[in-house]
């Protein structure tokens, strides 16, 4: 289990995290949702230990974030962020290699077979220039999914996609789900929490406003959801 314990973050003076405490249990998918500059990537970035954070706790499985191995902790970026120049099996294979200390023919292996389970066996010898947007995003993942990450992150996963993907990417993530990890999933696509989330977080302002079950998030009637959840969730309907 994944727990944040009244965690606060500011940058240059000004507070972007305030006081953000939640759980997430292994096995199961929330979606963060929220205005632009609500602090949601500064969250998963804290989270991802490519942040600092002024006060609070952060534990994995009752081991404080510092001690956790970063490969514990996967994060998907916004624009994939894969190496141009390398191909798809070496954008792979080499932190793995380097971190993790897996014998080079070890780490192969691994990559073929996840390149095979997400259908990009074909594409090992290629460039990253070279595949679609939807194929470097299931790259980037497999290149997470190396590491055998507790909690998984992804932010914005369907922002460099086309709008019609949106299925596709909540299909991809339904097969990522496993019951040893977490997936925390950044996107103002309010249709992919509703495809693909069991929990859904609202955060405003930097406050995380809601912690629903997907259920109660997206209740016509508003029962548990805060005033601005639910004025989000009008506007996005609106549109
Ligand atoms: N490196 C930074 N320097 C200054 N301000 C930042 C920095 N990163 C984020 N912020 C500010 O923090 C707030 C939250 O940003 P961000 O986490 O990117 O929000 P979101 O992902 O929800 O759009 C914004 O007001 C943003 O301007
Ligand atoms: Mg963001």
């Amino acid at each position: 289990m994944f727990q944040v314990k009244n965690l606060h973050k500011s940058i240059q003076q000004k507070q972007i995290l305030k006081d953000i405490s939640f759980k997430l249990n292994a096995g199961e998918v929330t979606v963060v949702l929220g205005p632009s500059g609500s602090g949601k990537t500064t969250l998963m970035r804290t989270l991802a230990k490519l942040e600092p954070f002024d006060s609070g706790y952060i534990f994995l499985d009752d081991i404080p974030l510092k001690a956790v191995p970063a490969s514990k902790i996967g994060m998907v970026f916004q624009g994939f962020s894969l190496f141009p120049h390398l191909t798809i099996l070496e954008n792979l294979t080499l932190a793995p290699i380097k971190a993790m200390e897996l014998l080079k023919e070890e780490a192969v292996k691994k990559a073929m077979d996840l390149l095979e389970q997400f259908g990009l066996a074909d594409k090992a010898a290629a460039v990253p220039g070279n595949l679609s947007g939807g194929q470097k995003q299931r790259v980037a993942m497999c290149r997470t999914l190396m590491m055998e990450p507790a909690l998984l992150m992804m932010d914005e996963p369907t922002s460099a996609l086309d709008p019609e993907m949106v299925k596709d990417v909540a299909e991809f993530i339904q097969t990522l789900r496993s019951k040893n990890r977490s997936m925390l999933i950044v996107s103002h696509e309010l249709r992919l929490a509703q495809l693909c989330a069991d929990r859904v977080f609202f955060m405003d302002e930097g406050i995380l406003l809601d912690d629903l079950s997907k259920e109660d998030f997206f209740d016509p009637i508003h029962q548990k959801i805060s005033k601005r959840g639910a004025k989000f969730l009008e506007n996005y309907m609106a549109r």
